[in-house]
């Protein structure tokens, strides 16, 4: 099971960023997770730039997501709604078919960003038809740094939700496979 984590900040000491990038050492070895963390390279999003005229770093986010059996996204809120540059990052999504029915659930480092999460969970329901907004992980670390971060999922209850939130996503995934065709729907 391979899941994309993307962060919605560009800040280089990001609390969401950090969330993520704990993932991976609290998930079982049957889930491998990659880390996003590259929304501020891409160009901003134009529909002329769309098909063969896709630039390249674009072109390799889009294989991301394609190669992905699943999608986490962690993000902050900017003017309470999603950063720009999230934004952005989806735009490029949506007129490709990967991300039609990928399975997405949300991560948020913050006890702030309600506005942005329910924002997020509209735009997200508009371009999957597998985006689950009841598997979500919270956890309240906004200002620490990622290091302390880091330290704070290690404790048993972090670490515990952080595996259940891990666990029923990748179950999400795996029911939300397509079903291959049988002889009878031929
Ligand atoms: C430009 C800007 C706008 C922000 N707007 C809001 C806001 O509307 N509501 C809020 O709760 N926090 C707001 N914040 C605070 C961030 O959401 C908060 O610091 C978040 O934890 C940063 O996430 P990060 O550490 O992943 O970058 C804003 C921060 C910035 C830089």
């Amino acid at each position: 099971m391979k899941l994309l984590a993307i962060s919605g900040s560009a800040r280089a000491q990001s609390t969401n960023t950090a969330l993520l990038r704990a993932l991976p050492n609290l998930a079982p070895p049957t889930i491998a997770i990659e880390v996003f963390a590259g929304i501020g390279d891409l160009p901003v999003f134009s529909p002329d730039r769309e098909g063969d005229a896709t630039p390249e770093i674009v072109r390799a986010f889009q294989h991301k997501i394609a190669g992905a059996d699943g999608i986490i996204i962690a993000s902050p809120e900017y003017v309470r709604t999603l950063p720009g540059g999230l934004k952005n990052a989806i735009d490029w999504l949506v007129s490709g078919e990967h991300v039609i029915g990928k399975p997405i659930a949300l991560a948020h480092a913050s006890h702030r960003g309600d506005d942005m999460l329910q924002t997020l969970r509209t735009v997200l329901s508009t371009i999957s038809s597998n985006f689950n907004p009841g598997i979500f992980l919270r956890v309240p670390v906004m200002k620490q740094t990622p290091e302390a971060i880091a330290e704070f999922m290690t404790q048993p209850a972090k670490r515990l939700a952080a595996e259940k939130f891990l666990t029923d996503f990748t179950a999400f995934c795996r029911d939300s496979r397509p079903t291959k065709p049988s002889a009878m729907d031929l």
